[in-house]
């Protein structure tokens, strides 16, 4: 199963995890999109592909609804998700300091764990709605590669 899971302050990164699942599904693979807020970090054990579309408040902080995922996922063991493939898709403005710091923050903890990083963080500054698609269509192929896991 793929788990789009997402991380949103106002609403723009649930629609484009929304957007997300729209291009996975035309693409011919099944997924569901979940929101993090009251997912338990040790779950990931139990995820095969978790695709993460976060954004970024505060200052360099995850979104309210995701401190407490990001306070569990940093709790974990180093190397406990070897089997989880994973992406993120940050969504942040370059007129802060710490641009789309905690899509950065996801991705270095879940190499902490030893998941498998499928696709290079896209960082969006503003232009998710231009940077989505190119990122759904490169991500497409891979997934469908990694089917037999799927
Ligand atoms: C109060 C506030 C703080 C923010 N802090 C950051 C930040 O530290 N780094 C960053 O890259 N973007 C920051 N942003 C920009 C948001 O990440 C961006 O607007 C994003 O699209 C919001 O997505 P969301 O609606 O899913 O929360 C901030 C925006 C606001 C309003």
């Amino acid at each position: 199963m793929i788990t789009i899971f997402f991380a949103t302050q106002t609403g723009n990164a649930e629609e484009s995890a929304e957007n997300l699942l729209k291009h996975l599904t035309e693409g011919g693979l099944t997924a569901r999109t979940k929101t993090l807020y009251d997912y338990q970090a040790g779950k990931l054990a139990e995820e095969q592909v978790a695709l993460f579309v976060v954004s970024t408040f505060g200052d360099g902080e995850p979104p309210d609804d995701a401190i407490p995922f990001y306070a569990g996922l940093q709790t974990l063991a180093e190397g406990s998700l070897p089997g989880l493939k994973y992406a993120v898709f940050a969504l942040g403005d370059k007129c802060y300091d710490e641009f789309c710091k905690f899509g950065r923050d996801i991705d270095a903890q879940l190499g902490r764990l030893g998941a498998e990083r499928i696709l290079a963080t896209e960082e969006c500054d503003l232009d998710q709605d231009v940077k989505l698609p190119p990122w759904a269509d490169q991500l497409i192929p891979l997934l469908a590669e990694k089917a037999g896991a799927v």
